[in-house]
């Protein structure tokens, strides 16, 4: 089923989109397509259809201003790197919002400017993008853009440019940005491109944490013929293999996990090695979690412990954030979205839910057991018991005295 759709931009302009769902019952995987300079969401109609019949959602758009045929508003004139950027942060957030797609299964997909603008823009919502499928990604566009500024030419592939696309785009550090994207990414480029030589993908292979690089060979700019299915398959199988099934997701084993536990600091007589130790259990064993560890009361104030995750503030006062609250009240404190929760201590900023559980010794507070997620709603009842369960394996191995 095909439906088209509109995304709004903060300056009011509209983005065409078309959306092409599968025939099943969803939430699907989801595609979200960037098309590259010049061309329009309608040139891959084809792979949009593939993915579908694949069981797979696509979400394809027109930039503003990306191409002369482009059905949404504005022109090339004002079209640059930055405004394709900005396109595609409005159609990922409205999209993530979409009833059909599996937030969890996600996944960013751009041809040549496109691949570049998608990757770009990953490492904002890194935790939301599954994975991304970049073919022939146009990473060399800032060399291109100085090299025009240079000689002051504003014209590429016979089109006039925006009179500020060389200069935003060539102070675009484009592999420090990307290398922050730590999720799986497929490049598929051909040995025979002109445009956008293949070293440009070789090179962001090496700087991404977690990418496979598909050569072509003989293919050049723009796949065709056997080298557009085959890059079509591979593109597909990606997704497949990105995706956990429905159901399988975020559960964590803990009865497993409080048998590791028991086995690595029942006996242990070091009350920091546990923490340490459990911190590292916990956060390694739990998906979607990017904070895991402990505060440990002293007088009115809660100061850091171990942990695992980004440096954290080191004291809360008691009755302050999530933390403090949970000691007030001695009680557990799950927080669906840690924006609606007034008072909250962000560390990460990419925190936006959280768990914290009190820990006892003697019937006293000892301290927090804190965990960060940076998914809304990460934490289910579920977890809330399983983790109470491991807050009492801990406590049995924690003495007030260190
Ligand atoms: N968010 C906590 C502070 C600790 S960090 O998340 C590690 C709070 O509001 O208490």
């Amino acid at each position: 089923m095909k439906e088209r759709i509109t995304f709004i931009k903060g300056n009011g302009y509209r983005i065409e989109g078309m959306i092409n769902l599968p025939d099943s019952q969803g939430p699907f995987p989801t595609v979200i397509f960037s098309h590259g300079f010049g061309a329009t969401f309608r040139n891959f109609t084809h792979h949009a259809d593939a993915f579908a019949r694949s069981g797979v959602a696509f979400v394809a758009f027109d930039f503003c201003g990306g191409g002369p045929d482009s059905l949404s508003d504005g022109s090339m004139q004002e079209m640059n790197i930055l405004s394709e950027m900005d396109d595609l942060r409005v159609v990922i957030e409205k999209t993530l919002e979409l009833e059909f797609v599996d937030k969890e299964a996600v996944f960013l997909m751009g041809e040549s400017m496109g691949g570049m603008v998608s990757a770009l823009v990953a490492p904002e919502f890194k935790y939301a993008i599954a994975g991304q499928i970049l073919w022939y990604p146009a990473f060399v566009i800032p060399d291109d853009s100085r090299k025009r500024f240079e000689k002051g030419d504003n014209t590429a592939l016979g089109i006039q440019l925006a009179p500020d696309f060389n200069e935003t785009a060539m102070n675009i550090d484009v592999y420090n940005i990307i290398s922050e994207y730590t999720g799986p990414v497929l490049m598929i480029h051909g040995d025979e491109d002109k445009l956008v030589p293949i070293s440009y993908s070789g090179k962001a292979q090496r700087v991404y944490k977690n990418a496979a690089l598909t050569v072509l060979h003989g293919a050049g700019h723009g796949f065709d013929g056997d080298d557009s299915m085959a890059a079509q398959t591979a593109s597909i199988r990606f997704v497949q293999a990105n995706c956990n099934p429905v159901g399988e997701r975020r559960i964590t084993d803990y009865n497993l996990l409080s048998q590791s536990l028991i086995a690595l600091i029942e006996d242990v007589p070091h009350t920091i090695a546990n923490l340490a130790n459990a911190a590292a259990l916990i956060y390694e064993a739990m998906v979607d979690v990017n904070w895991a560890g402990f505060y440990k009361l002293k007088g009115e104030k809660l100061i850091l412990g171990p942990f695992q995750g980004k440096p954290a503030c080191i004291e809360i006062p008691v009755g302050h954030g999530v933390c403090g609250t949970a000691v007030k009240i001695r009680k557990t404190i799950v927080v669906e979205d840690v924006h609606n929760f007034p008072g909250h201590i962000p560390c990460d900023s990419a925190s936006r839910s959280e768990i914290v559980v009190p820990l006892f010794k003697n019937g006293k507070v000892y301290g927090v057991r804190d965990l960060d997620s940076p998914k809304v709603n990460r934490f289910t009842p579920e977890d809330k018991e399983g983790l109470e369960r491991i807050a009492s394996i801990i406590e049995k191995a924690i003495s007030c005295e260190d």
